[in-house]
């Protein structure tokens, strides 16, 4: 089996999200990592450029998609998997596995009863639950999921060769961590899931989810990657010597003052489905709901 995946880092700046395709040379099998689908608030519109070219991508490099894979049930934005799944296959390529952590039913019944989604509009949304450390194939390569709780219960990471895709648990060196106060979140599992990334061989490359730079302002050149031992050395939340009650004080105290992701509710429901359009209803129309913030204290 070959070991060196070749891996294509895609930033989609509206949400800071890296994208990840991820290859087999030999084979030219290829997996997807959190691929976003674009959305615009103002116009309550989605459209496909980010996604699309991911496709093209695949396709220039002649690979064969075999698997679309989620790190988590994303809040910040919503996935591409579904419409990336019917266009490989309305290309005539076999239909690629949209993969998800195995707890993702958890999150889906607790985010459809707030926001009244019917099971049948979720159910099936998703191919393949993946285990613990389970092992798959790309092609030559293999590949192995590692749970990494804390920013979210289902959250997964995968390693593949000497590459760690780590979704929202730590992030760049410079922005540390993934923030723990979603619904079974935990900055105690947080800190674990640190650990285990930071057991893994020093030389071997943390690619992230996000890459948020400090102050808010976009990054000319967003990172992708630092290494485990740049990430130990230098994680401004989690660097090695940082104790677990340090740092779950020091997170939950940073959570309590930060403000909702803007995309949150059309991002969970959109995410629970895999990315299928809702149901469209009478008339045509398909519905995201958004719920009505109302100021304390007021009589209306
Ligand atoms: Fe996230």
């Amino acid at each position: 089996m070959s070991s060196e995946p070749i891996v294509h880092t895609c930033f989609e700046p509206d949400t800071c999200t890296w994208q990840y395709v991820v290859a087999d040379l030999e084979t030219k099998a290829a997996v997807i990592i959190d691929p976003v689908l674009d959305f615009d608030p103002a116009k309550n519109a989605i459209s496909t450029a980010t996604a699309d070219a991911l496709l093209s991508l695949a396709k220039e490099n002649g690979y064969t998609i075999t698997r679309l894979i989620e790190t988590h049930a994303h809040a910040d934005h919503l996935t591409a998997a579904h419409y990336l799944q019917r266009q490989l296959e309305a290309s005539g390529a076999p239909k690629p596995a949209i993969c998800i952590g195995k707890r993702i039913d958890g999150v889906q019944d607790r985010f459809a009863q707030r926001y009244g989604i019917d099971q049948a509009d979720y159910a099936g949304a998703f191919d393949h639950l993946v285990d613990d450390d389970e092992v798959f194939s790309i092609g030559n390569l293999s590949a192995k999921a590692l749970h990494l709780p804390g920013h979210t219960p289902d959250h997964m990471g995968y390693v593949i060769g000497p590459n760690v895709f780590c979704g929202d648990s730590i992030f760049n060196p410079d922005v540390g961590s993934a923030r723990c106060d979603f619904p079974s979140g935990s900055p105690h599992a947080l800190y674990l899931s640190s650990q285990k990334l930071f057991s893994l061989p020093p030389h071997y490359k943390i690619y992230t989810g996000h890459d948020y730079p400090p102050g808010g302002d976009a990054r000319k050149d967003p990172v992708p990657y630092t290494t485990v031992a740049e990430q130990k050395a230098k994680n401004r939340h989690l660097k090695e010597g940082t104790t677990e009650e340090d740092f779950t004080k020091w997170r939950t105290e940073r959570d309590s003052g930060l403000a909702e992701p803007r995309l949150i509710h059309q991002a969970l429901q959109f995410n629970i489905r895999g990315g299928r359009l809702p149901l469209e209803k009478e008339g045509g129309d398909r519905f995201l709901h958004v719920p009505l913030k109302v100021p304390k204290g007021v009589v209306f």
